[in-house]
Order: structure tokens, then sequence, then C-alpha cells
């Protein structure tokens, strides 16, 4: 019911991606959403290329179904060296978040046959990625997870469809059959999750982590340039306050530099700490961890019910 173009653009049987989350999930999940017949995909921000290519290898012990490799162009020589890998192991499909690749680089990944699905933000980004080559864009609205821009997903995913002729699939605030169904009838042809993807049993998320998910409120996250310079979208914790509070106070250059260090610092925390993440609006709606096959049965099984009784609805 669900096999959309998407499906047959990236090989995949469910119009589902994992967006690629650094620390919210690695090779497990992602090899665990494509044997459920969606696409996972490997985060490479902040990684080295030997990780990445041990990661690929890995992704591969565990699933002979295609996966994706993003991209994150944030600094020098990150997108040369992530494409080359890309290429090198023939990896089926790249995504790229936060910025602009560059038309080399998606020019390079089509050329190796490579499918590139870019992560926008505004129609404008959407419009200059189907110029420079791109096989189909992600439209993510400002209540995701990770890095974000100023227009939510409601407003976005139906300006994208109408403004280019590639497939959308729509990103931020996705979790249920709900949101799935939602995003179909804004013209996208399938959805991308990142924070209900993390609370599930192969996200590999530490227990501090998991807890907060399975207790957020939809208030509980903030968007901060603490993180990474960018507007990322996150968990609020006492340390990103502090962080926000000095900003808007016109706090001392030394002193917001201290309490960036001190958000910085609790970004790679061991096990049970607490452990700074990326994580969207949509957070509070997350009661359960079930594995990712589970987790996608259900909201296309619940799509389903929910598209039988749009009639009814309709009617009330
Ligand atoms: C913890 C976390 C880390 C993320 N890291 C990345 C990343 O490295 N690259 C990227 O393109 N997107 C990243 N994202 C965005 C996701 O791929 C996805 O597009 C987003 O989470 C979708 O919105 P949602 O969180 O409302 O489901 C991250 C999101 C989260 C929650």
């Amino acid at each position: 019911m669900f096999h959309t173009e998407i499906c047959d653009l990236l090989g995949i049987e469910l119009p589902i991606l994992q967006g690629a989350m650094q620390g919210g999930g690695d090779v497990a999940l992602v090899a665990a959403v494509s044997n459920a017949g969606g696409l996972g995909v490997l985060p490479t921000f902040g990684g080295t290329d030997k990780k990445l290519r041990e990661d690929i290898a890995a992704v591969r012990e565990h699933t002979s179904k295609p996966f994706g490799v993003n991209i994150m162009p944030m600094g020098p020589g990150i997108t040369e060296r992530c494409v080359s890998t890309c290429v090198e192991f023939g990896i089926p499909v790249v995504t790229t978040g936060r910025a602009d690749p560059g038309a080399a680089a998606v020019a390079t990944l089509k050329g190796a046959g490579i499918k590139v699905v870019s992560v926008i933000p505004t129609v404008e980004h959407a419009k200059r990625m189907e110029d420079e080559g791109v096989d189909a864009v992600v439209a993510s609205g400002c209540e995701a997870g990770g890095h974000v821009g100023s227009v939510s997903t409601m407003p976005l995913v139906p300006q994208v469809v109408d403004a280019v002729s590639l497939p959308v699939i729509a990103a931020g605030g996705i979790a249920d059959g709900r949101g799935f169904v939602a995003a179909l009838a804004l013209g996208a042809c399938g959805i991308q999750m990142g924070t209900r993807f993390m609370a599930t049993a192969e996200s590999g998320l530490n227990s501090w982590g998991r807890a907060q998910l399975l207790s957020m409120r939809e208030t509980d996250t903030v968007v901060t340039r603490a993180m990474t310079g960018a507007t990322v979208r996150c968990i609020r914790t006492p340390e990103i306050t502090a962080y926000e509070e000095a900003i808007r106070g016109n706090a001392s250059d030394p002193e917001v530099t201290t309490l960036k260090r001190a958000v910085r610092s609790t970004r790679n925390s061991s096990y049970d700490e607490r452990r700074q993440s990326a994580a969207g609006q949509i957070a509070g709606l997350i009661t359960s961890e079930p594995t990712a096959a589970e987790l996608m049965t259900e909201i296309l099984t619940d799509a389903k019910r929910i598209i039988g009784q749009l009639p009814a609805i309709a009617q009330r």
C-alpha cells in the first residue's frame, strides 16, 4: 500500500528513512532499519575516515539491503573525503545535511551511480539542490532534532513539493502513523525520522538519553548555537540553559566561551551520564522503546487504519 516513488528510487521496500544521527544511532540501528525495509543512514559528522570505513564494513556484515551514508559539509576537506570513500565502497545512497555539499561533489557521487538525497530547510535550498542534480530532497522542519532552519514542517513540505520536480521526503516532528499520513497528505512520498528512532532497541543510546526521551515534554528541547556554532535543536540541559541565558544577558565573550565549553564537554560523556544530545519536539510523544522493525510496522499499520477512517472523519 505504501510503495511510493522513493522506494523505487532508493531500492527500498518501505518509504521510511532513518535520518543520520551523530550520537543517536550507529551501525546496529542503520542495519536494523535497512533490514526492516527502510533506509538506514550512517552518520559521519565529527568522525574520521577510518571510522567510516569500519562502520560501512560493519553495516555490510549485518545487512545486504541498501543503506546510506550522511555527509555534513562542515569544515575543509570533509565533503571530498566522504565522497571519495562512498564512491570507493559503492554506497547506494548518500544523504547530505546542514549545508550544500557543492555541485562538484553531487556530480562525482552521481557519476559513480550513487543516489543523492539532500536535507533542506527552505524552498530556495531545495531549488538549488535540484539545479545541482540531486535525486530527492528531505524537507526538514525546525521542530526536528539536529541542525534546523526556521520554517516548520507543515508549511515547508507543501511549498517544497510545489517548487521542485523531485521526490520530497518529509522530516521534522514525525513519530507515528498520524505523522506519516500527514506527510503524504502534504505531498511527500516518504518520511525521515530521527528522534523517534533514537528511542529504539538498536539505537545504542545511553541510559540517561533513554530516560530523557521517555519523559520529555514537547517543550523540553531548545535551539542553540552552543553545540556546533550553527542552530541545533537539542535536549534542554542546565548547561544549555546557562549558555542561552548568558547570550540573552549580553555576557562577556570569555564567559560565553566558558559556557559553550561546558555544553560541548558533555557531548561525549560516558555511558550513564548526562550526554548532550540533539532531539526534536516530537520527543514528547515517545513512551516506548520498540525495535526499529516493530516501530516501522506499527507506523504503517496505523497509517493504513487512519486512511481507512478518513471518510468517516470527514463526515463528522
Ligand atoms: C541526535 C541527533 C543527531 C543528528 N545528527 C545528524 C547528522 O549527523 N546529520 C544529519 O544530516 N542530520 C542529523 N540529525 C537530523 C536527523 O537526521 C533527522 O533529519 C531529524 O532528526 C528529523 O527530525 P525528527 O528528529 O523530528 O525526527 C540528527 C538528529 C538527531 C536527533
